[in-house]
């Protein structure tokens, strides 16, 4: 079903003859000797009271999972009621349980350069997707007069994977009305948090009052869980009965239900701070590093886990950087962006450095 054709775009129109294919991912670019910079996964030992709650789960594999326990835990770090959670096998089931709960809209639209998966899903739903693309000249800033007013079905991730932009939350909120479900990615949400500023500076996840609002998270990036497969949804009690009615039974494992419980309390949040405020700095090195480089642009204010850059030729570098053995995420499989960029994970600064030296020598030569 994936490949069907796509409705039109509101924005630059995708080109059929260049159209990315939406199905690639940075795990795809890793290989046996990289360094990764091309998958957005955190990569660190599991803490303690992560590793207990999971590895205690295996005693009780025999049982069929239970989800209360889970979903009651992360209600609470939310501020909402159980109700209004949808404990999913990673962030990308949420989008297909989206795409196939709602297919009586009719008008689905959705804001890239983004994720490619929400619109992967809606399209192998049999959904005729139309496209807003952001502008690289403005920062890739969301307009939320760009989005059609019919759209009844909206899709925007904050912050942004490729771009790692984060729209101010009143933006987003803008988007949000009567007869129009709007889904918020915030699967990189922790990630932006700031020290000074309490939770998460422009998250959704808390808002009760807006209409339709659906905000998909990920706890396989911070947490090094992609291999377990666990994020959640929140939104409306009744919006949410929907997708569970297309949710396969025990979607989520009891491990994954574990890591979800742990992942909800108060060692957890801390932890995220602390994660959050080393790696804006970590950041900062980065963009000041990649800054240095002519030719080299860092797209917009990153505030993720990742750097988006636009370079001339940034195919040839990218393989050249492979034969010295470092991986980095190609661009031009997100929509809205061309064959001159490339994404960089956020490493520590010993690693950004060795990394932009060899960036440094390719461009060079
Ligand atoms: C923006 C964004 N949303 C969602 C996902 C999917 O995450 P999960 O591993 O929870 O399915 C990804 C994975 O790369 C992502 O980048």
């Amino acid at each position: 079903m994936r490949g069907q054709p796509i409705g039109a775009p509101t924005g630059v129109g995708p080109d059929p003859a260049h159209e990315p294919d939406l199905a690639h991912h940075g795990d795809a670019e890793v290989g046996e000797g990289l360094v990764d910079l091309a998958v957005n996964v955190r990569n660190a030992p599991m803490p303690a009271w992560l590793a207990e709650p999971i590895t205690a789960s295996l005693a009780d594999l025999a049982r069929y999972p239970d989800p209360a326990p889970a979903r009651a835990a992360v209600a609470a770090r939310h501020g909402r009621p159980p109700a209004e959670v949808l404990l999913t096998a990673g962030a990308a089931e949420g989008f297909v349980l989206l795409a196939q709960a709602l297919r009586g809209v009719r008008r689905p639209v959705v804001v890239h350069p983004q994720f490619t998966e929400p619109e992967a899903a809606l399209r192998a739903a049999g959904h005729q997707v139309e496209r807003v693309l952001l502008d690289p000249a403005d920062g890739f800033r969301l307009d939320p007069a760009r989005v059609p007013a019919d759209a009844d079905l909206v899709m925007i991730g904050n912050p942004t994977n490729p771009t790692s932009v984060l729209h101010p939350a009143a933006d987003l909120a803008a988007l949000a009305r009567p007869g129009r479900v709007l889904v918020v990615d915030e699967a990189f949400a922790d990630t932006t948090a700031a020290p000074g500023v309490p939770g998460e500076p422009e998250s959704l996840a808390a808002r009760r009052d807006l209409p339709g609002l659906l905000v998909v998270r990920s706890l396989t990036k911070t947490w090094g869980l992609a291999g377990l497969r666990i994020g959640y949804l929140l939104g409306a009690a009744p919006l949410l009965d929907r997708l569970a009615a297309v949710q396969p039974l025990w979607a989520v494992s009891t491990p994954a239900l574990a890591a979800a419980a742990a992942c909800a309390g108060p060692a957890a949040v801390q932890a995220e701070r602390a994660i959050a405020a080393r790696l804006a700095a970590d950041r900062d090195h980065l963009v000041a590093r990649l800054s240095a480089l002519p030719g080299v642009r860092v797209a917009g204010r990153p505030a993720s886990a990742f750097v988006l850059v636009q370079l001339s030729g940034a195919a040839a570098v990218r393989a050249a950087l492979r034969e010295r053995g470092w991986a980095v995420r190609r661009g031009d499989t997100f929509p809205g962006l061309g064959p001159d960029w490339l994404r960089i994970a956020v490493r520590d600064p010993a690693t950004t450095d060795a990394f932009t030296e060899v960036l440094a020598q390719i461009l060079e030569a």
